[in-house]
């Protein structure tokens, strides 16, 4: 196209015909979303001049982001993980009140089934690490206990790596699922967790180095934790201190979840850390 020839005018009955492409969408919020993504697309190479080489090589990075991905590996979502798009609906979609425990990203070592535990017991199973011991408790936002959450924690080891990371380990490892005594209240001891990196030998990890950015996460604990008539709570704790705690690849960091993890006599480190849960709005009414 000769680029003399275009004017804002043009581009915009461009933008409004694709938009108009969609106008019998039988599915509002299909419509919907598709309408405003056009829109903002179509902003976006406009502003940034987007030259035909360059929608090209777009077109190839997310053809490499899609061929990496396989049962074991969703490159799709590191990308979006990386672009702050998982945390921003994360926060978009979090309605709860002040005084709740804020939920973060999920991330992809969540395993279903883990192994239980009772209080008290190692979940580490054999991980590397420093011992850590961790005792917390789950409330309601009214300050209530929650007798009997279920509290499901996973978590890196002293290598910085998930138990399923490790292909022939044959067993889980630094990963459990416990539940809280009448008082709220849990405990259990593991290891403590050490920061990582993301994963960063596929097109995900290309672009961070070509961004200059760090593919290492702040250490972190991850819970998910379910109760009755609350909303269940996926969120990490991070570790005060840590040197990642500002350059996290996936924008999870929320500065009330970062905690102090202390050094104890016997060496051991003592994390203690309460949940508010939200309670679910069948239960409030509203
Ligand atoms: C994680 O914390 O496990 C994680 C989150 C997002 C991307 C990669 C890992
Ligand atoms: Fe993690």
């Amino acid at each position: 196209m000769d680029k003399s020839k275009v004017t804002d005018a043009g581009l915009d009955a461009l933008i409004h015909a694709v938009q108009r492409a969609f106008e019998n969408t039988p599915d509002p919020r299909l419509k919907e979303i598709m309408t405003l993504l056009v829109k903002h697309l179509h902003g976006f190479a406009r502003e940034a001049r987007l030259t035909q080489e360059e929608w090209f090589q777009g077109i190839r990075f997310l053809t490499e982001v899609g061929q990496t991905c396989s049962d074991v590996r969703q490159e799709f979502i590191l990308l979006s993980d990386v672009l702050g798009l998982s945390m921003l609906t994360v926060e978009l979609n979090d309605a709860k009140p002040a005084g709740c425990t804020a939920p973060t990203v999920f991330g992809p070592f969540h395993v279903e089934h883990a192994p239980r535990y009772d209080n008290g017991e190692d979940i580490g199973n054999g991980a590397i690490g420093k011992p850590c011991v961790i005792r917390g408790s789950v409330r309601s936002l009214s300050g209530r206990p929650i007798p009997d959450a279920i509290v499901e924690v996973w978590q890196a080891d002293d290598e910085g790596l998930y138990d399923v990371q490790k292909p022939n380990l044959g067993q889980a490892q630094a990963r459990g699922v416990l539940q809280a005594r009448a008082d709220g209240s849990f405990d259990f001891r593991s290891v403590v967790p050490e920061p990582y990196p993301i994963p960063a030998d596929g097109p995900v990890g290309k672009l961070l180095h070509a961004s200059r950015r760090s593919a290492w996460r702040p250490a972190h604990l991850h819970f998910m934790i379910k109760a009755e008539g609350h909303e269940t709570l996926i969120t990490h704790v991070f570790r005060r201190g840590d040197r990642f705690l500002q350059s996290d690849p996936v924008f999870g960091v929320r500065d009330c979840l970062v905690a102090d993890w202390e050094l104890q006599p016997d060496g051991s480190t003592l994390l203690v850390f309460d949940f508010v849960l939200n309670p679910s709005s069948e239960e409030t009414g509203s």
